[in-house]
């Protein structure tokens, strides 16, 4: 289900916009760039300052994440179901190492691992692509765009 494409994008990206349903019924979406990939079904990220996300995730675990690889510009949406690991626990404790190795300044601040079994991953690409732009045409051309934006 989360193929070798889709983790690359992840493991190189791992920014994903979770959307959520607040209790009130209306959709969520915040940024998240502690993803890490557990399996071929399940991705989870730190909680640092997520207190909305966490909330609704806690009254509605349906969620959806996109990742997206800002060279190729090619990504995935993954749809499934969050539930929470709290700092303390043992299932918390065997996973966040793997924060520690990835994001050493920030792994003490996470006080929860929202871990998503996901049920659904879509594809996505840009427009360009339809036109038979290749994938390093892409990257060649917003590996330029960024570095006139930061030169
Ligand atoms: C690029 C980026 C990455 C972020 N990564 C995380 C993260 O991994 N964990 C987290 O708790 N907050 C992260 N944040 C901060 C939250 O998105 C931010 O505090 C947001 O207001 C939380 O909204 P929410 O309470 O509705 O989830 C990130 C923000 C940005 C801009």
């Amino acid at each position: 289900m989360i193929n070798d494409h889709v983790r690359d994008t992840i493991d190189r990206f791992p920014l994903g916009f979770v959307a959520t349903v607040t209790p009130g019924g209306r959709p969520a979406v915040s940024p998240k760039g502690t993803f890490l990939v557990l399996d071929d079904k399940t991705v989870a990220f730190g909680d640092i300052r997520s207190p909305g996300t966490v909330t609704n995730l806690a009254a509605n675990p349906e969620c959806e994440v996109n990742f997206v690889n800002i060279l190729t510009r090619k990504g995935a949406r993954l749809r499934g179901q969050a539930r929470m690991l709290r700092r303390g626990t043992d299932a918390f404790e065997a996973l966040i190492s793997r924060w520690h190795a990835t994001w050493p300044d920030l792994a003490d601040r996470i006080g929860t691992l929202v871990v998503i079994d996901v049920a659904a991953v879509k594809p996505l690409t840009t427009p360009p692509y339809d036109d038979g732009a290749s994938e390093e045409e892409m990257i060649a051309a917003y590996k330029a765009k960024l570095a006139g934006m930061y030169p």
